[in-house]
Formats: C-alpha cells, structure tokens, sequence
C-alpha cells in the first residue's frame, strides 16, 4: 500500500491508522523506528529491534561488506534478517567485545562524548612499560589530525609488557596512536566491556549472542 503525503489526515480522521495496536488519530503522534504501524490490515513499519555481542576474532574487518576480507556479518551463523550496523568498531587484528544492532538511535547514543561510557581493554606491547605510560595517558595527547586532546586514559601496569587501559572515547586507532608516541608497537589489543555490558566468556572467538534487556537497556539513554 501507497500512501500520498496528503492522504494521511483523512486517514487519521477515519481512525483507520493503528500504531503499537493503538488507534492514532493525531498528525503529531511520535512514531519510533521499531512502531507498528498498520493502516486497515497493512502493516507499513514492523521494524524489531535487535542487538548482538560478539566475541571478535582476530582478522576479520569491522564492517558490514569488505571486498577483500571476511567481516564480523560474516561470522553470523545464523543471521538475523535485520539491517545490522557495528556500534564501536575493533581493528583488524583487534580482540573481544563487539556490539551489533539495527538501531541507529542505541548505536549514536554510546558515543554521545557527555555520557562518559567507559570502554576496557587490555594490551600487550612490544617494549616494557613504566610510569611515564601512566602520567601520559591520564594527561591525554594531542592529536594533530583530529586537532584534539585525548580525554583522560586509566592505565594500570599489569606486567612489564601487559597494561589494562579504561577510557571514555573511541578516536581512530587512538590506543595504537598512543602507545606510538612512546615507539611501543600494540601486539595484542582485546576489548573487555562498553560501560557495564562485559564479554560473555562463553563466547569463543567469532561466536555471539543476542543482548538480554538487561543489557541493552543499561546502555540506553535513560
Ligand atoms: N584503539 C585502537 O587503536 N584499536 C582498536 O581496535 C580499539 C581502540
């Protein structure tokens, strides 16, 4: 079914629009992404939202398409027929927590700067480590390319060649960038949890599982 800008106020008028099984006879309703919108017995919108973690693997593009490599859709054993996107994505050769939706609104919400979502990792690196890591990454590093100062990163010294690193922004490769002002090349970079949803150790690399609501909720806006 068809339906022509003008004709939706008569539709309205003769209560023949349902959204979320409820009669709507205002222009103004708000209408979500995921509504239910039926006009008599068409459905136009039946949109279900779905949200996913996976276990990344090492090798594989976070991306949707890649011309060249296998992609994290395509490690979906059984995909679901939704239009997925990657909320925060992992390097090539980067490990662990990946977050996979269909909802744009979710997705753009985790990277809102003022919400401060915490992001962990670990790292191994090629050279040992000391303090100086410490007082450089909580003072944050300026970044010509993007013009900016990295916010504040937690590092906290594991081993001489091990750190575990809590930060609150996603800048393009920036824990490699960072750890490259000190000539450390990242051998290994696994992402542990975004705020307060951790990796599902049950998941071996390139396994996932749908989010409880428990989990995505705690990532949405309130
Ligand atoms: N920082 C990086 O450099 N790489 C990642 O995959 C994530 C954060």
């Amino acid at each position: 079914m068809r339906i022509k800008r003008g004709d939706v106020r008569g539709l309205l008028a003769k209560k023949r629009v349902k959204v979320d099984g409820v009669i709507v006879t205002e222009i103004a309703y708000p209408i979500g992404q995921f509504s239910h919108v039926v006009v008599d017995d068409t459905v136009l919108q039946a949109r279900v939202p779905c949200y996913l973690m996976m276990n990344k693997p090492a090798g594989v593009v976070s991306a949707t398409k890649d011309a060249h490599h296998t992609t994290v859709l395509d490690l979906l054993v059984d995909p679901p027929s939704v239009d997925l996107h990657i909320a925060g994505r992992l390097d090539f050769n980067s490990t662990g927590l990946l977050l996979l939706t269909n909802d744009g609104q979710w997705s753009r919400a985790l990277s809102l700067p003022e919400r401060n979502i915490e992001k962990t990792y670990t790292v191994t690196l090629a050279e040992p480590l000391d303090e100086r890591y410490v007082d450089a990454f909580l003072n944050g590093m300026y970044f010509d390319y993007e013009g900016i100062t990295t916010r504040p990163v937690k590092l906290e010294i594991l081993s001489d060649y091990c750190a575990r690193l809590r930060l609150v922004e996603g800048r393009y490769h920036q824990i490699k960038r960072m750890f490259g002002r000190f000539q450390n090349e990242v051998l290994t970079l696994h992402r542990h949890s975004v705020g307060p949803v951790e990796l599902d150790l049950g998941l071996a690399p390139g396994q996932s599982r749908y989010l409880s609501s428990e989990e995505v909720f705690s990532l949405s806006l309130d």
